[in-house]
């Protein structure tokens, strides 16, 4: 009886912290529905890795030891994360819960402050989901979730953000609507920093989006390396692609068909790119730029281009260019 034990102890101990800290909190569980899990969730394997896939969870097992820093749970039917399920969680870093059904997920006190990875790919949430701070997490995927825009503001709770993944997304799909302004920026009054400048990878891959805009690219800065592969709606590049992510490094456009031309003097000051992958685009022109790089490499196979003596200019002048084609 020690786990319906502690699910009473438990329960009891949020009922307390939440109606101190948030009123529009309310957490309810009856006690007399017995949770999917059981002490084989909870012995020792799993102390601080506990890998959980495929084991038909609706619910996180509320048995979980507080010493646990790496918790797997994807290929689950998980569809809401509560406060009540992480809270008890203070050491960790990583949690997947990719492959599974969340709607929701409801952090409106601070939880989890080592937090680190979070991975919420392949679920059901149609907005990025709203918390109190996670300062410490580095890491999150939203991939392959039927997010249809990004609201203003929607990474505040996120400041530290290195790598973000929310490709296959929804975004752009109802044209009026995609990427809003401001919608990498931070909101003041929680974080200290204006902007998500701490953001390295962004991968809007095999999302509706038509272009790049000023109006959010302005506030990633610090970019280092983008993935538009596979766009659907996608057929130029901006011109002012580089002005926006000076820092940018590696640009990937593999595998989009709509992208037929590409004015090749926009990368004219991009001295930090070392990687261009133009796989299976549309291209037929690739004309001559002067490349500010020490070193690139720029990969064209698969592209239907015209004319092989353009091509001459890239092949012999710089030596440190590597072509595929
Ligand atoms: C709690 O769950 C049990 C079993 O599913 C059900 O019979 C009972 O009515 C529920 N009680 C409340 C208060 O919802
Ligand atoms: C605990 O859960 C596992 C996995 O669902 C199941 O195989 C096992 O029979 C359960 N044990 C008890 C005592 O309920
Ligand atoms: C999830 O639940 C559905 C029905 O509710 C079931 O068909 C499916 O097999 C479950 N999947 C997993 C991974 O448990
Ligand atoms: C983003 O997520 C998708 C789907 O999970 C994955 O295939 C892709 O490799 C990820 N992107 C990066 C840059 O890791
Ligand atoms: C900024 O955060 C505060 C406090 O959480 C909130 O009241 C306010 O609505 C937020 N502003 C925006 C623009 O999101
Ligand atoms: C490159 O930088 C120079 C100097 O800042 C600027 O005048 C020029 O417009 C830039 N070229 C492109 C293609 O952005
Ligand atoms: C490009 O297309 C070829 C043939 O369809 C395929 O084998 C290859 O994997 C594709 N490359 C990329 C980067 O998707
Ligand atoms: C080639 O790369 C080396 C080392 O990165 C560098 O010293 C050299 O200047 C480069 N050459 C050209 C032509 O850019």
């Amino acid at each position: 009886m020690i786990p319906l034990l502690l699910l009473l102890c438990k329960t009891g101990m949020l009922m307390a912290l939440l109606t101190s800290t948030d009123r529009t909190v309310t957490v309810s569980k009856n006690l007399t529905e017995q949770v999917k899990t059981n002490d084989t969730y909870c012995g020792e394997k799993c102390n601080v890795k506990c890998h959980l896939q495929n084991q038909n969870l609706d619910v996180l097992p509320t048995c979980l030891p507080k010493t646990i820093e790496d918790l797997n749970l994807n290929f689950n039917n998980i569809t809401v994360i509560g406060i009540q399920d992480v809270v008890y969680l203070p050491k960790l870093r990583i949690l997947s819960l990719s492959y599974n059904q969340i709607r929701e997920i409801h952090w409106r006190i601070h939880v989890l402050p080592e937090l680190e990875s979070l991975d919420l790919s392949h679920n059901l949430l149609s907005v990025v989901p709203k918390c109190l701070m996670l300062k410490n997490l580095r890491k999150l995927s939203l991939a392959e979730n039927p997010i249809l825009l990004i609201q203003p503001f929607a990474f505040s709770c996120f400041p530290n953000l290195v790598f973000l993944n929310l490709s296959s997304t929804l975004i752009g799909f109802n044209s009026f609507d995609d990427i809003q302004e401001s919608a990498f920026a931070l909101n003041s009054t929680q974080a200290q920093e204006g902007s998500l400048k701490t953001l390295e990878l962004l991968d809007l891959s095999g999302t509706y989006i038509r272009c790049v805009k000023r109006s959010w690219s302005k506030d990633l800065s610090n970019l280092r390396e983008l993935h538009i592969r596979k766009m659907i709606r996608m057929n130029v590049l901006e011109d002012e692609l580089i002005a926006w992510f000076p820092h940018l490094e590696r640009l990937n456009c593999a595998d989009s068909k709509s992208l037929v031309k590409i004015r090749t003097e926009i990368f004219q000051n991009a001295s930090n790119l070392v990687y261009l992958d133009f796989r299976n685009c549309s291209i037929k022109y690739f004309s001559p730029w002067k490349i500010s790089s020490q070193s690139l490499t720029i990969d064209l196979r698969g592209n239907p281009l015209l004319c092989q003596c353009e091509l001459d200019w890239l092949v012999s002048k710089n030596t440190n260019l590597s072509l595929t084609r």
